[in-house]
């Protein structure tokens, strides 16, 4: 894969064979990651889900470590009692307390999601009067230089440093207990990792694992370099990190990466990454996993595709049938979802398949049609107040009608029950004027002759807008005739925003397909949540998933996984595929949906974090077992 010679490829670890309820037994596990009871992407997934498989095998071993945002916490974290830390035992209490002691504000409870961990939160702020020292050590030590007015550095190199505290006070403490115990610290991504350099040059006892989920400098390249893969090789990092004005986070991250005993990425695809930009090969792949929650029976999860669907049915009748209606039951719902980064996310790649698409079934007379969602975050000022509009007419409609059907029903029971002939009586007499009129009213000032809009919202830059520029070249703006329509929907899905009422699980349960054929994806969650939830997705071979897929599923099209090549291919072929791809999905009758959606529940298992948890514990095997001191 991008290497000319095969024996460059990097020694990943094999899978591993350990039984997953075998942990070191005699160490105590810190995770470090920035997303601990604080949402921000992709990373928060995994430590969340990871959870209660981690809880399985570590028990009272484990604790997580993150920074402490209030607003954040509010909603998941729960303090512990004083009275419960003073009682605690066990070393991370006494590191709670020893910290306590020395003046640190230690926030110390149980995070609210399944599996309950426990986990200290450690606010930056209190070491902001520090942080001028703390940026000359970065300098002096480790020769990071940092900028003056960057607040996310800021909080980066506090936190650094607090948590450095905090794993020298557990590794104290783990080391003195009546049955002492080896500690592992395990951080996540640059943002905590800055703290490994530090901890390596006060010769921590601590066993340090850094697992990286992207390289900060791939992810900016791939968005500005249409040739990354093949010029990767080549990259000059310094002088690229300067052009993209990211060095101190770029030199943090190499930091980590070379200070870790053992260093991890998420796919194979990362491990090229880190090579050529950070070089060091990582010691082993720690792919991404999910809680999958299965139903003891399948048609559980079947129906609640029925019923989402008829939610997003709810939607697209408000949408479209006030210029044109269609047949829902003929109607397949596709999407696609991610950070706005319209190359990267494929979303270029999506569009030019779904234009050929569109030509595609109208040239082949076949009936329905498919109904694309965008759902993704770009700046907007508003929802489109005409969706809006539409929306509410709709309520209107259906309010009227649930008025006719309640009096008609009333009045035929009645007119039933008293009747002399069994002829069933012109049903229109039963109804009052006044709700034909309505009715008739609100219809007409419902229904207009302009096209369904493409975007639900008016968009601070509706002008330069990749998405809606593509629709416009092409004109899939939602013409009558368009059998692929477009909704470009710019916000996350959420139960309270007023036009789907759904949450993005239940909006992904709803829908028939979800489309990723990503470009630049380190691993992409979004496919895997699909499949979680039985729902077909289509990834690429230059996404994480993708790439392990190809490599360990072997029947993965069967099971509903469907793998985009992007690797070595061009634009134009890899659209053709992808064209191909979803035509062979519209052509599949209702039965051969069900199956497939079975087929794809099922094979979900393999992705549980119960399964997949082993490459961790191996990582952590191997640092326990590596001598500190043979590491750079
Ligand atoms: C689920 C339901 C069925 C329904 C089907 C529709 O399987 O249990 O009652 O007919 O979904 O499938 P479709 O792929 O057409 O949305
Ligand atoms: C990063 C990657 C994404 C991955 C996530 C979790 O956000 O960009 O691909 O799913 O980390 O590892």
């Amino acid at each position: 894969l991008y290497l000319a010679d095969a024996s460059l490829n990097p020694p990943c670890m094999q899978l591993p064979t350990s039984s997953p309820d075998t942990v070191a037994s005699d160490a105590l596990l810190v995770e470090v990651a920035w997303e601990v009871c604080n949402q921000v992407g992709g990373i928060y997934t995994v430590i969340r889900s990871k959870v209660p498989a981690t809880v399985a095998g570590w028990g009272e071993r484990y604790c997580l470590l993150g920074p402490y945002f209030p607003q954040a916490a509010q909603a998941e974290f729960e303090p512990f009692t004083d009275t419960q830390i003073a009682a605690g035992r066990d070393p991370i209490a006494r590191a709670v307390r020893q910290l306590r002691q020395q003046g640190y504000e230690v926030h110390y409870g149980q995070w609210l999601v399944t599996g309950k961990p426990r986990v200290a939160l450690l606010s930056p702020f209190q070491a902001y009067p520090r942080l001028g020292q703390l940026k000359t050590d970065l300098w002096q030590d480790h020769g990071i230089p940092s900028p003056d007015h960057d607040d996310l550095l800021h909080q980066v190199i506090a936190f650094g440093h607090l948590a450095k505290v905090f794993v020298q006070a557990v590794a104290t403490e783990t080391a003195a207990a009546e049955q002492p115990l080896q500690t592992l610290a395990h951080f996540h991504e640059w943002m905590t990792g800055a703290a490994i350099p530090a901890l390596r040059r006060e010769q921590t006892t601590a066993r340090i694992v850094f697992t990286t989920h992207a390289t900060l400098l791939g992810r900016y390249l791939a968005m500005n370099d249409a040739s990354f893969y093949e010029n990767l090789l080549h990259v000059n990092w310094e002088q690229e990190a300067r052009h993209f004005n990211i060095e101190t986070a770029v030199r943090m991250e190499r930091a980590a990466a070379h200070g870790a005993h053992v260093f991890t990425t998420v796919s194979e695809l990362t491990v090229r990454e880190c090579m050529y930009l950070l070089d060091r090969i990582p010691d082993a792949v720690l792919p991404n996993g999910l809680n999958i929650e299965r139903f003891v029976a399948l048609h559980e999860f079947q129906n609640l595709h029925q019923q989402y669907k008829a939610k997003i049915h709810e939607f697209v009748m408000a949408h479209f049938f006030q210029s044109y209606s269609f047949d829902l039951d003929q109607t397949l719902y596709l999407f696609t979802s991610g950070r706005y980064e319209y190359h990267n996310k494929g979303f270029d790649l999506t569009l030019e398949a779904l234009a050929r698409l569109n030509y595609r079934i109208q040239q082949s007379g076949m009936e329905g049609q498919v109904v694309m969602f965008f759902i993704t975050k770009r700046p907007y000022h508003s929802i489109n107040p005409d969706v809006l509009q539409s929306r509410a007419m709709l309520d209107e409609v259906q309010d009227t009608c649930r008025a006719i059907e309640q009096q008609l029903g009333e009045r035929l029971f009645y007119k039933a029950a008293s009747s002399t002939s069994y002829q069933l009586p012109d049903l229109t007499d039963l109804v009052d004027d006044y709700w034909k009129l309505r009715y008739r009213r609100t219809l007409q000032s419902w229904k207009t002759s302009r096209l369904p809009p493409v975007i639900t919202h008016n968009l601070v830059d509706d002008a330069n807008d990749e998405i809606l520029g593509f629709v416009r070249r092409a004109n899939l703006v939602n013409n009558r005739h368009d059998r692929v329509k477009i909704v470009y929907h710019p916000d996350f899905v959420s139960s309270t925003s007023p036009l789907f009422g759904l949450d993005y699980g239940q909006f992904v349960r709803g829908c028939h397909l979800g489309v990723f054929p990503s470009y630049y994806e380190p691993w992409g969650y979004t496919p895997l949540e699909c499949v979680a939830r039985g729902v077909p997705a289509v990834t690429s071979d230059l996404s994480g998933f993708g790439d392990y897929v190809q490599q360990n599923v072997p029947d993965h099209e069967q099971k509903g996984i469907f793998v985009v090549q992007r690797q070595e291919k061009s634009f134009d072929e890899s659209a053709e595929e992808l064209t191909n791809m979803l035509w062979q999905f519209v052509i599949q009758n209702r039965r051969e949906r069900i199956t497939q959606r079975n087929q794809v529940e099922s094979s979900s298992e393999q992705f549980d974090w119960r399964h997949l948890r082993q490459h961790y514990d191996r990582a952590y095997a191997l640092a326990l077992e590596r001598d500190a001191v043979s590491v750079k």
